[in-house]
């Protein structure tokens, strides 16, 4: 298990440089000194340099939402990792569901991206998840181990470290809907165990996404298995999201 709770905003498609840079700002205000939580944001690519602009002097470190495999080169609306880098960006967000569902993303394409971020120094948040479908059809465990095989097949002991995994099932994201608690310990059980036979000596830091809320943060959190949330829109309304905050510095690790 992680030795801090991590907790991740991904703004998706929302706050253009101007609503960002204000939101970004007003959060660094209103952050409290945090002791025992990281806190990360992820705005849309256009937003990028303003938030990091903004957070510069603050704990907060700002992500990409995806990332391509290649450093440059013809690949009309895609963001290099040396560009990322440039402005500071230290990690990304890799194979959201709303990627795979909306833009063709595959796992292995999530791979491909994912090695790269790592080589360049980038952290990898690869994002996993079943549909309703295929947990109505109790594919769940065959579906997340085919959405992390390519993954791990790329990826060296040595680079595991800076590779954090998001568990977000499809019905759970931006419906009010929640995994049961005994489903989300049971399924990161599950994803760790993946992580161990795959012969990575360090833990995985594993985040649960889908529907979190100041009202459910604090019992996901108490499972064992959790290390952090993976938050859509409670991240971008700023109380809400000092909320989480507040509850994942005042639970145990
Ligand atoms: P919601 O928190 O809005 O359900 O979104 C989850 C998500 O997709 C985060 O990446």
């Amino acid at each position: 298990m992680a030795e801090r709770h991590l907790l991740i905003g991904n703004w998706k498609m929302n706050l253009g440089p101007t609503q960002a840079r204000e939101f970004a700002s007003t959060l660094a205000h209103r952050i409290p000194a945090l002791t025992r939580t990281d806190v990360w944001v992820c705005p849309p690519t256009i937003s990028l340099s303003a938030v990091c602009d903004e957070l510069r002097r603050s704990s907060i470190s700002v992500g990409a939402q995806n990332v391509h495999w290649a450093k440059s080169g013809a690949y009309t609306g895609e963001t290099s990792p040396d560009f990322l880098k440039d402005i500071g960006i230290t990690f990304s967000l890799l194979g959201h569901s709303e990627r795979r569902t909306y833009f063709g993303e595959t796992s292995e394409t999530v791979a491909m991206r994912t090695e790269s971020a790592l080589a360049e120094g980038i952290t990898a948040v690869v994002c996993i998840g079943e549909t309703e479908q295929e947990r109505m059809a109790g594919a769940t465990q065959k579906v997340l181990q085919e959405q992390l095989e390519p993954v791990f097949k790329r990826i060296e002991a040595t680079t595991a470290l800076r590779l954090v995994l998001a568990y977000e099932p499809v019905w759970a994201i931006g419906t009010g809907k929640v995994a049961s608690l005994e489903d989300i310990a049971a399924t990161h059980q599950f994803i760790r165990g993946l992580w161990t036979n795959r012969g990575y000596q360090c833990q995985p830091t594993i985040l649960y996404g889908g529907s979190v809320n100041p009202q459910n943060f604090r019992e996901i959190l108490g499972i064992k298995e959790v290390d952090g949330a993976l938050v859509g829109g409670a991240s971008i309304k700023l109380d809400q999201w000092l909320d989480l905050i507040a509850i994942a510095e005042a639970t145990g690790i």
